[in-house]
């Protein structure tokens, strides 16, 4: 008893030498095998990996699943470029239109108002400045200029690359499209598609896989919940 009792006391005195916390310092560590493991780490640097990692690198020009190139630079060339040329290639439907409404009073309305005249509650409250009408006639906002931005943002304004897919992405710009003539007084998308849809060849060329892209999100969510 009165050993164990010794044997406590140097132990204490013995760790209360030791254990003197340093927050400028990383701490002691004992027993380190349990923190660094024996066997190769995926992103590990070892010599014997033929990029030193033991994860293999895709191959040149890999493209991952469900992701499409995107080529236009995140430059003020590259959003005019996108202005000019790009191509919403979704069909304009009542569907689409109110998938990107519901999309946009989601993501944009809180700063572009959902009339899409700059007057979001953010906006409202000034947390954020310089948030421009669509109807902007300086900016002369198309389809594949929204979609530009949507990919990379706008100064102040963040990418919404992470949260829509590319569908979505081109969902919510039919929308914006549509605010923009409504605060112009102009006719909306719908009423004008009998125009757009005689410009066919684009539309039937590249219609995006849409649906195929979402059950993958999906799939991955529920994957997710699993883990
Ligand atoms: C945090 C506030 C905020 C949110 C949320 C936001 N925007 Fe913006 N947006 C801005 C600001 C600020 C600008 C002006 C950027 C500049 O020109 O410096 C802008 C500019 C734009 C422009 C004009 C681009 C051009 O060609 O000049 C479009 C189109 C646009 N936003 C669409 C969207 C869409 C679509 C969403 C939702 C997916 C969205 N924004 C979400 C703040 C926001």
């Amino acid at each position: 008893m009165k050993k164990s009792l010794n044997i406590t006391i140097a132990l204490v005195a013995a760790f209360s030498l030791v254990s003197c916390f340093n927050n400028n310092k990383p701490n002691y560590q004992f027993m380190p095998n349990m923190y660094e493991p024996v066997g190769y780490e995926t992103y590990g640097e070892y010599d014997v990996f033929e990029n030193e990692q033991e994860a293999k690198l895709p191959a040149e020009g890999s493209i991952p699943r469900g992701w499409q190139p995107y080529e236009y630079d995140d430059t003020t060339e590259g959003l005019n470029l996108a202005k000019a040329e790009s191509k919403n290639p979704l069909e304009i439907t009542e569907d689409n239109i109110s998938e990107g409404e519901a999309l946009y009073t989601i993501y944009c309305a809180v700063c572009h108002g959902d009339k899409g005249d700059g007057q979001g509650i953010l906006a409202q409250r000034e947390k954020f400045l310089g948030i421009p009408s669509y109807a902007d006639p300086g900016r002369d906002i198309t389809m594949g200029g929204i979609y530009h931005v949507e990919m990379y943002g706008l100064n102040a304004m963040g990418s919404y690359a992470s949260q829509t897919n590319e569908k979505e992405r081109w969902q919510i710009a039919m929308h914006v499209m549509n605010l923009k003539a409504a605060l112009n007084g102009e006719p909306s998308l719908l009423e004008t598609a009998g125009v757009k849809t005689a410009d066919s060849s684009n539309v039937e060329a590249s219609t995006i896989e849409g649906d195929e892209m979402n059950t993958e999100a999906a799939s991955q969510t529920s994957e997710n919940e699993t883990n």
